[in-house]
């Protein structure tokens, strides 16, 4: 059966994507941020994982107001990047893993889980941002394949912290239920604390950031508890996007090894963090 190595977390920031495009990494603002994921790159570069299963949510490049789906499965062969307003950005396209996706779907529903599912779609800075930040921006292909999980972190109504940490348990059951020898790593994306628009637009809340790093590890069934209005309160509107890290976490095992975590303010107007996660 295939397995799951461990966990990966970050914020998805789109000015990292361009700080990058721009070759503005070695800067002096920008260094401290891209050193704190050397230890990550590395284990990634070592582990070599076969599949990462993405969890992030569109920021209207690829799905608008006109549908809005809480919870959508890649299940396309392959992912073309958004071009989100400054032209196609000099990376290749993400293989799928159509077929594990295809498990995925049959074993959510199953669990009364019942996504949309796309066949075609682009993907944003959501997915775009992390993929290079952990595997680094390959000349051709990338050496691993992806099963994008679509969460819709926008529009109200969106889904309860619990739900989605019960939807990460129930993506390890697909994982462990996959007949197959290759191994999986997921990946929770955004926040952490920003507000991009309205009366605190600008807010950060770097103490709470600096605690959900630690709690993501030790205390999960605590931050999935949860109201989402508390998740809007403590990281912003749109910092409450860190709920996707909980599908990540409830994929691993309670116990995990924290491996490495990384915390830098301000990435844009984004308390930006990581955290990398290892199967006890
Ligand atoms: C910013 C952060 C995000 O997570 C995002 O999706 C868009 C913008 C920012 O800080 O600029
Ligand atoms: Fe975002």
């Amino acid at each position: 059966m295939a397995q799951i190595i461990g966990g990966l977390g970050t914020s998805h920031v789109p000015s990292i994507g361009v700080a990058l495009d721009k070759g503005l990494d070695a800067t002096p603002e920008w260094k401290p941020f891209f050193d704190g994921y050397q230890p990550a790159r590395q284990w990634v570069e070592e582990q070599k994982p076969d599949v990462a299963v993405v969890v992030f949510n569109d920021h209207y490049n690829a799905l608008f107001l006109d549908r809005v789906p809480t919870f959508a499965v890649g299940c396309a062969g392959e992912y073309q990047p958004a071009d989100e307003g400054w032209g196609p950005r000099p990376i290749p396209p993400f293989q799928g893993a159509p077929d594990f996706a295809w498990h995925l779907v049959d074993t959510l529903v199953e669990n009364w889980f019942d996504p949309e599912v796309i066949q075609e779609i682009k993907v944003d800075h959501g997915l775009q941002v992390p993929m290079e930040l952990f595997w680094g921006r390959p000349e051709d292909a990338w050496p691993v394949r992806v099963v994008p999980i679509f969460v819709n972190v926008l529009q109200y109504p969106v889904p309860l912290p619990s739900r989605l940490y019960h939807l990460g348990k129930t993506l390890r059951t697909a994982i462990e239920s996959y007949e197959s020898d290759e191994r999986f790593v997921v990946l929770g994306t955004g926040g952490l604390s920003h507000q991009l628009q309205g009366a605190r637009a600008g807010f950060l809340n770097p103490d709470a950031d600096r605690q959900f790093l630690e709690d993501i590890a030790t205390r999960p069934d605590e931050l999935a508890q949860w109201s989402r209005e508390k998740y809007v309160e403590t990281f912003g509107a749109e910092g409450a996007e860190l709920i996707m890290w909980l599908v990540m976490r409830g994929a691993l095992s309670p116990e995990v090894l924290v491996r490495h975590q990384h915390y830098f303010v301000p990435a844009s107007m984004t308390g930006a963090g990581m955290i990398l996660l290892e199967e006890a």
